[in-house]
């Protein structure tokens, strides 16, 4: 397939994720109402979508005509904040559909004309751009389904039980020494992830899971939440303020743990990494067991660094291989695979399910690295650099493949938990 395929067949592949997501059986109401201030009406995000890509694909690579820029400042995320893009002029949702098809139709046509070369469309630059960004806004919907509280149910798709095997040690020791961090020649990485550097990260011991629920469980049996001792000062007037005592979405119902996972309820598994919790209380687990949160460096070195080939690998496995077979990523299962899943997603370290399942909190604020520079617009990533963000590794159980990539930055606020986030733990050597 030559790269012109790869981009359609990727642009329709997304486009079918996200009408999956918005599907019809959605009554209106559900898709365009807000069900919470963290959130985005999910018909904002579909023809958000269309207009990022308007505004990318036709306007400024394909030199093409303008579909609906009247609309352009109603779906601007910098304009407009979440919690108030319910009270913009929005398009319905049948108006959202027709747009955003309408905008992909010319799209796939000027695809032909349009070289792909230059600082924009090199290597397919910015068309992988928009394709990631369609993925990672179905992601952010998957969420906005997994705080929404009326029916349909998502359910989880049949045949999907992951490979596993024995549990091997709990941790591994990472020698010390440079790796190189980021890179400079992935066509799918986005400006934070460049340029490639090398970084010298001390040895450390790192956990080869992620922190599972039974862990945390006893990590809340113990009083972990009453006790200011594990808490960052801001952690714990978060913690006071909030009255938060659980991951989010667990409840207690006859001494059992329960949670409420995209429209149902059920018992918490207590052999999945732990998610929907902040990084406060990823931090405050970590000191309770006398650990810490690993740096951002410290993981994308298991993930990816080849010892004895003295290489950066572009996956924990290797540098190719579907993700599906190494990794719970793509939304084909709706929540994260049991510890010790995936033994063929290991890294040369043989630390396990680093990408997929959930992000992960790194102890490291989001910033640029040395010689960055803003690709193709600051509000990606630049505008975020030193504020009140942590990053986050590796991917979840709802980031797509083509995003699940060791190098790959996501960041957040210390205090959300919407996400699909979990965490595993490090240690000084
Ligand atoms: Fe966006």
């Amino acid at each position: 397939m030559d790269v012109k395929e790869r981009i359609i067949a990727e642009l329709v592949a997304a486009r079918d994720r996200s009408f999956g997501l918005t599907v019809e059986a959605l009554e209106d109401p559900e898709l365009t109402s807000q069900v919470s201030p963290l959130m985005s009406p999910l018909v904002w995000d579909l023809a958000h979508i269309g207009n990022y890509e308007e505004q990318w694909l036709l306007r400024a690579a394909a030199g093409a005509a303008a579909v609906r820029e009247d609309i352009d400042d109603i779906y601007d995320a910098f304009e407009h904040p979440r919690a108030e893009r319910p009270s913009l002029p929005l398009l319905t949702p049948a108006e959202s559909r027709a747009y955003i098809t309408t905008v992909r139709d010319r799209v796939i046509d000027s695809l032909e004309k349009v070289p792909l070369a230059g600082a924009l469309a090199g290597d397919g630059f910015v068309y992988h751009m928009v394709i990631q960004h369609e993925h990672q806004h179905d992601e952010t919907m998957l969420a906005t389904h997994q705080l929404r509280k009326g029916a349909p149910a998502l359910l989880d798709p049949p045949g999907s039980e992951p490979g596993r095997a024995a549990p091997g040690p709990d941790e591994v020791l990472i020698p010390g020494g440079p790796f190189l961090m980021g890179t400079s020649d992935d066509p799918w990485a986005y400006d934070n992830e460049r340029p490639g550097h090398l970084v010298d990260v001390p040895s450390f011991h790192l956990d080869t899971a992620p922190v599972g629920n039974a862990a945390y469980a006893a990590f809340i049996e113990a009083g972990g939440y009453d006790d200011p001792r594990w808490w960052h000062p801001k952690g714990w007037e978060w913690r006071s303020s909030s009255g938060r005592s659980a991951p989010g979405f667990w409840y207690r119902e006859g001494g059992q743990w329960m949670r409420r996972r995209l429209g149902r309820v059920e018992p918490v598994p207590m052999d999945e990494p732990v998610q929907h919790v902040c990084w406060y209380e990823a931090d405050a687990y970590a000191r309770w067991a006398g650990r810490r949160l690993p740096t951002e460096a410290e993981w994308e070195k298991a993930a990816s660094w080849d010892p004895a080939a003295g290489r950066k690998r572009r996956l924990p496995w290797g540098d190719s291989g579907s993700a599906g077979d190494h990794a719970n990523l793509g939304q084909r299962r709706l929540r994260p695979s049991p510890l010790g899943s995936h033994p063929d997603g290991a890294s040369a370290y043989g630390v396990r399910q680093l990408i997929g399942d959930v992000w992960e909190w790194t102890s490291s604020d989001f910033t640029g690295y040395p010689g960055f520079r803003s690709f193709p617009y600051k509000e990606y990533s630049e505008v975020f650099f030193g504020g009140d963000y942590k990053v986050l590794k590796g991917g979840s159980w709802a980031t797509h493949p083509l995003s699940g990539r060791p190098s790959f930055r996501n960041w957040d606020h210390p205090i959300r938990r919407q996400i699909f986030a979990g965490f595993r733990c490090a240690r000084d050597a």
